[in-house]
């Protein structure tokens, strides 16, 4: 099982993803921005979905919103739990997660459905949305691509996504695109972020 694979890859290489990327300061200047500013127009839970070891879930805490983080790499969330004791975090699957239907404000969701195959991101988006209320957000981070296409990332295997194809996705999923944000900064790969809307009824 994909989800599986990737587990077992972040498990053996969890340390070294922490002391690369495990701080606010790892991150882009232009990423902190405009996750700052979805969070602030957003009331009630939040869910940073695949956190990895915390620093999104301790920025928005630190924002002053009701933060979970939720990982399948039981040594992330031990990582997070460690560095951020006044965060809840918890082992689980994107593609199940362990929350009432429509009871989130937003879903964080910076790269970590980039392991996901083209054929199954569809079932995680629909869990998304069953968890966010109508009117509530989700910020999805992802590499963009010219095609829907797997590389080899140095963890295991991800794809890129045209913005485009990534937002028909949403769309499908129930979700209506707010914003869409490209970057390519020197050195790394091209960057995208979307931000999101569940459909009112
Ligand atoms: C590239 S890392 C990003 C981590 C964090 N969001 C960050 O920005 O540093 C991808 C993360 O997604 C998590 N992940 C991938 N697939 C998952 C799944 N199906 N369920 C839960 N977490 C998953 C991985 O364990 C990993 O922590």
């Amino acid at each position: 099982m994909a989800s599986e694979v990737v587990s077992a890859a972040y498990s053996a290489r969890s340390e070294e993803y922490t002391s690369l990327f495990g701080s606010m300061e790892s991150t882009h200047a232009a990423d902190r921005e405009l996750v700052r500013s979805w969070a602030q127009g957003l009331h009630g839970r939040v869910i940073d979905a695949g956190c990895g070891p915390g620093q999104w879930a301790n920025f928005l805490h630190s924002l002053g919103i009701e933060v979970e983080g939720v990982d399948l790499v039981s040594e992330f969330v031990a990582t997070a739990q460690q560095r951020h004791p006044e965060v809840p975090f918890r082992v689980e699957s994107l593609e199940r997660l362990q929350t009432p239907d429509q009871s989130l404000a937003g879903i964080l969701a910076w790269y970590s459905v980039i392991h996901t195959p083209p054929d199954d991101i569809g079932a995680v988006l629909s869990e998304f949305v069953r968890c966010i209320e109508p009117g509530g957000s989700l910020l999805l981070g992802f590499f963009e691509g010219k095609a829907v296409e797997a590389f080899p990332h140095a963890v295991t295997p991800a794809y890129f996504w045209p913005v485009g194809e990534m937002a028909a996705r949403l769309l499908n999923a129930g979700l209506t695109v707010v914003s869409t944000h490209s970057r390519t900064d020197p050195g790394s790969r091209p960057h995208a972020a979307i931000v999101a809307r569940r459909k009112e009824p």
